[in-house]
């Protein structure tokens, strides 16, 4: 027998307002046609005035604990990937925490950027494996509207705010491919690639939060490249390949690099679950909602196996493997 990290929920929360790429032509020298053709993207969601990281994580969290039928108190641990948290300390786990009314267990954030899922999902795997957390809510939530430059049409155009949820448990299976949860992981980061993506603020150097830059060029080709390799090492520690994977889930930061990924790993786009043209780049949350989105639309069902794969500011990237 071995202990798993299985999936018992999903949920995840958009905010009500949504930006049709045609708003920017208001006050950008960009157009529809270009956001579609080169990112994929047609509308994104923005946080309303005063809605917070942690607001949008309660919201994804408890409609997957409804989705689990469990009570806030059920959960041993929370684990929130993000990258823009309300306030610098405390955390937005313990902020979660605070607004689903538990009373126990533990809760912190961890931050790999758009990759931070995949980062948050291994660590929550990890805590469950030791015996630290019987029960783990894992969730992604952003508000990248909070720091973009609205000036630069090369950045502000592609990203958008949101936040998803699951619940895993731990349950005593068979050790082999066929059981629930998580089954492989696979993590990277190359810290020599900080210039490419980077926010250029921050507590301890301007005391400003900052807005994002970036290399589009250079962070596509590095995409790419790392997503397909990252995903092949996760399945292969487990004699998988991209033949036995129902679903990729990828991170949607781009129709493009979503479809160059999948091309590279050999799996159709009839295979690969895309939220990106709705939802926009939502960096950690992207992959949890569209995890939720697909899981509540029938397109994800029980026992299908999933591939989770991410890259981001670091750089930062890595894949998960598991059975739904
Ligand atoms: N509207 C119109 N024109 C634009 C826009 C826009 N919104 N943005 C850029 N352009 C222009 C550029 O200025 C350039 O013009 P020029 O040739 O006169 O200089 C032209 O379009 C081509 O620009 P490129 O940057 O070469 O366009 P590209 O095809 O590379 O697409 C994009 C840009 C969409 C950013 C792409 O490079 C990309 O998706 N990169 C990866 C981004 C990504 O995935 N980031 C997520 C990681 S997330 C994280 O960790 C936060």
């Amino acid at each position: 027998m071995t202990t798993r990290s299985v999936i018992l929920g999903a949920g995840h929360y958009l905010p009500e307002r949504v930006v049709p790429n045609a708003e920017f032509e208001k006050s950008l020298d960009t157009d529809d046609a270009w956001i579609r053709a080169r990112t994929g993207i047609e509308r994104r969601h923005f946080a309303a005035e005063g809605e917070t990281t942690s607001d949008m994580g309660t919201a994804a969290a408890r409609d997957a604990l409804a989705d689990a039928g469990l009570a806030p108190d059920d959960i041993d641990a929370i684990v929130v990937a993000t990258s823009t948290p309300d306030l610098t300390f405390p955390s937005v786990a313990t902020m979660i925490q605070n607004k689903l009314g538990m009373t126990r267990g533990f809760a912190y954030d961890v931050q790999a950027v758009c990759a931070g899922f995949v980062f948050a999902l291994t660590n929550a795997n990890g805590l469950i494996l030791s015996g630290q957390a019987r029960r783990v809510l894992v969730i992604g939530a952003e508000t990248f509207s909070r720091i973009m430059d609205w000036e630069d049409r090369t950045t502000c155009v592609l990203f958008g705010d949101g936040a998803g949820a699951l619940v895993l448990e731990a349950q005593e299976l068979t050790g082999t491919n066929a059981d629930r949860g998580i089954l492989a992981s696979d993590l990277n980061s190359d810290g020599r690639q900080k210039d490419i993506l980077y926010v250029d603020g921050g507590v301890s150097s301007s005391q400003t939060t900052g807005f994002l830059r970036m290399q589009g060029k250079e962070v596509f080709r590095h995409a790419v490249e790392k997503l397909a390799q990252t995903a092949h090492n996760a399945l292969a520690k487990i004699g998988m390949t991209g033949d036995d994977v129902d679903w990729i889930v990828p991170h949607q930061a781009n129709l493009r690099i979503i479809k160059g990924t999948a091309s590279r790993m050999g799996v159709p786009m009839s295979r690969v679950i895309v939220t990106v043209q709705d939802h926009g780049n939502t960096s950690a949350a992207s992959i949890p909602l569209a995890l939720s989105v697909a899981w509540k639309c029938g397109h994800i069902v029980k026992n299908d196996v999933i591939v989770t794969e991410a890259i981001g500011g670091g750089l930062a990237w890595g894949s998960v493997v598991l059975r739904w």
